[in-house]
């Protein structure tokens, strides 16, 4: 059946049947475009545009289809899209009645409300798994506060941190990440139904009859604009790109610091490929797929934003193309952010190495600096002098440690006992105690601000 054979004379071609249909990629619809048929259909018999009976007959053979669909008993096949599928079920079960149910509505208000009910609950799921992840590292983080490892800029090492505070970094982009997709969540929250093909209907339905039934907390203001938007599409594929990205450089993090020559951290053998020719490597596959899949995703955000960039208002056939980007991008951040989790779960860590690593490389050159600034010296001055003194710890063989004070007292006299201690990595962490900074208590702070901002997002579940 086609729902709109009637003004053609001749049946189309198989092929260009096979080019149109998106049943086989719009199925995973079927549930939200079943509910979307039940509000609509309850709503017109309520405002008497068909007979009650008929609409509580067609009510009720709906939730037999989703029932059946659900069991499996019920092969999802044989129809252009899954709205023309689901009206071609509903008429053979119940004949004539079922025609009733298409009355003040198009595919094209329909298959947006659809799109706006399935991204909603999505939302939902990608933040749970969000916030999964994030539990788990606040979960190392809270147990590796006392550790010390190095922080890197432009890949060299910088200043020593706390492990927490590395890890907590990641906890901040994700928690972004959650708070984006809760704003995107607000314009997703619109119901277009109503708006028909596009220039909205003479039936006198109640749009907000249909929004509560569907739990939407607004109607679209414009027919025009409600069936050609998908702006809530791309929002969502941007918001799983953020993620991604964030994915992506937490697992070059991970692939760099568990290399041999690093050696940081372990990702267990669970996690880990072997390679079929060298016996003796251990592959990081998993963070590599996942910063692979990082490009996939923003070809998804691609695709979206060009589909959308060229075509005149209102709907056009273009905008089917809204759903396999959409679809992938979902997929991918939820099969990544899984496998994440759980990775970092078994990841450990070698704390003497990090330790050692964070002493090396004048972490703790800018304390000196610091220090000198505290004595009095002009900021610029003191990194100077502090210069000079890296290069002497680099012609000589030493480091900033191991220093004796006449020779920090040769390139400043304002030099005293202190400084001994203040070039220790231990004292370096500890001094920046200014909120968001490296000590332990800032830290700690940062995990219960965390923690905090987090059960905030998920107060009502
Ligand atoms: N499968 C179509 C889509 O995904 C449904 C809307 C069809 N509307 C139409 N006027 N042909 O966009």
């Amino acid at each position: 059946m086609k729902l709109w054979e009637g003004r053609f004379t001749q049946p189309s071609a198989k092929s260009a049947d096979d080019f149109n249909q998106s049943l086989g990629f719009d199925y995973k619809l079927y549930w939200h475009d079943i509910l979307a048929s039940i509000a609509h259909v309850k709503m017109l018999g309520e405002t008497q545009i068909i007979p009650k009976e008929s609409a509580e007959k067609i009510s009720d053979a709906l939730v037999n289809i989703l029932a059946d669909i659900e069991k499996g008993s019920l092969e999802l096949e044989g129809a252009e899209d899954i709205h023309t599928f689901v009206e071609q079920e509903l008429t053979k079960r119940i004949g004539a009645t079922g025609k009733m149910l298409h009355a003040a509505r198009s595919r094209n208000d329909q298959v947006a409300t659809d799109l706006r009910l399935y991204v909603k609950d999505s939302i939902v799921n990608v933040c749970g798994h969000l916030r999964a992840l994030i539990n788990t590292l606040l979960e190392i983080a809270s147990n590796n506060v006392q550790f010390i490892m190095p922080g890197y800029t432009h890949m060299r090492r910088a200043q020593p941190i706390s492990v927490a505070q590395y890890f907590n970094a990641y906890s901040e982009m994700f928690l972004r990440d959650i708070e984006r997709f809760t704003d995107s969540y607000k314009r997703t929250d619109v119901m277009p139904l109503g708006s028909c093909a596009m220039a909205g209907t003479d039936f006198p339905i109640d749009r907000r009859m249909t929004a509560g039934l569907l739990s939407f907390s607004d109607i679209s203001q414009n027919s025009i604009d409600a069936v050609s938007d998908r702006d809530f599409v791309a929002e969502y594929i941007f918001c799983c790109s953020t993620v991604m990205a964030h994915l992506s450089r937490m697992a070059e993090d991970l692939i760099i610091y568990t290399t041999d020559e690093f050696g940081f951290m372990e990702i267990s053998d669970e996690y880990s490929t072997g390679s079929s020719i060298m016996p003796q490597k251990k592959n990081p596959d998993i963070p590599e797929l996942v910063r692979g899949k990082t490009g996939r995703v923003y070809g998804d955000l691609t695709a979206i934003l060009t589909v959308i960039k060229g075509i005149p208002l209102s709907y056009n056939k273009d905008l089917q193309e809204d759903k396999e980007p959409l679809f992938d991008a979902e997929t991918t951040v939820l099969a990544c952010l899984n496998i994440f989790n759980e990775l970092l779960q078994h990841l450990s860590f070698d704390t003497r190495k990090m330790r050692n690593a964070a002493a090396g490389g004048f972490s703790t050159a800018t304390d000196i600096a610091d220090y000198l600034v505290q004595k009095g010296m002009p900021f610029r001055d003191a990194h100077a002098v502090t210069g000079q003194i890296v290069r002497y710890c680099i012609e000589n063989g030493k480091t900033l440690d191991k220093l004796d004070l006449f020779v920090y007292q040769q390139f400043s006299t304002l030099f005293d006992e202190e400084i001994l201690q203040r070039v220790k990595v231990n004292h370096s962490v500890e001094a920046r105690k200014v909120i968001g900074g490296s000590a332990r208590s800032a830290v700690r702070e940062n995990i219960r601000s965390i923690t905090r901002r987090l059960n905030r997002m998920f107060k009502n579940n």
